[in-house]
């Protein structure tokens, strides 16, 4: 009978440990955290709106988070900062607005955490949506075609028809993005967490 409650004290015990380690303790620790103001008095991480709360909603459908991910490891974990993926290790404040968190778990592709800021021109994410090899010759990355639509070229050009480097593949026809690969875009162009954080001492 003693035994027994040893036993039960026991199980007790850890259960209640984990659940105050795992459980309250993060809780406790993640849930007060704000934006940072930089010095432009922007609040940091911004909050998605719109357009770019679809595109991630897109970025999530179609998986891209397989075989990309958006976490910047601390130098000494990795190459990350040198590969150029970013100039600060990632920090849970950087997550704020991001339920549930992208982080992906596979490198296939490089990570996304900075690509707004490597990579600015919504032209070119476009066009690699539409053909990765267009833009990174060998790429393996997956075709996203049915992100566009074709339609017969007018007297004027559209705007924002694709402009391919030799020429459009159908002559006569112009290729379009959908609202689908706009939102998409806008997303991946506003991936930047190059903001100073105060967790990450300069
Ligand atoms: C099968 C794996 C795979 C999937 C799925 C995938 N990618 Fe990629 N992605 C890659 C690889 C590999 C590269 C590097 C070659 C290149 O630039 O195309 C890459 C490159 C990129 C780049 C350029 C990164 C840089 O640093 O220049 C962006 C942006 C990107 N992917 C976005 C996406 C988006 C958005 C999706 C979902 C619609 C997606 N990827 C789905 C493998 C993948």
């Amino acid at each position: 009978m003693n035994r027994a409650l040893w036993l039960y004290l026991g199980v007790f015990a850890t259960v209640i440990a984990s659940f105050l380690g795992l459980v309250q303790l993060p809780d406790h620790q993640l849930r007060g955290l704000e934006p940072v103001r930089d010095e432009s008095g922007v609040d940091r991480p911004l909050r998605p709106e719109g357009g770019v709360l679809a595109g991630r909603q897109e970025y999530i459908g179609l998986g891209c988070l397989y075989c990309h991910s958006q976490q910047v490891r601390p130098d000494g974990f990795g190459a990350d900062i040198a590969r150029g993926w970013g100039i600060r290790r990632s920090v849970a404040r950087d997550h704020i607005w991001d339920p549930p968190p992208v982080l992906g778990s596979m490198r296939t592709g490089p990570d996304l955490t900075n690509i707004g800021a490597r990579q600015p021109s919504a032209a070119w994410h476009l066009l690699h949506l539409y053909r990765p090899r267009l833009t990174s010759p060998g790429s393996i990355m997956p075709e996203y075609p049915f992100l566009f639509t074709q339609q017969r070229l007018e007297l004027e050009r559209p705007a924002d028809a694709l402009s391919f480097p030799s020429g459009d593949p159908r002559p006569g026809w112009v290729t379009l993005p959908t609202y689908r690969a706009k939102d998409l875009v806008a997303y991946l162009v506003s991936l930047d967490h190059s903001y100073p954080v105060p967790e990450v001492r300069p």
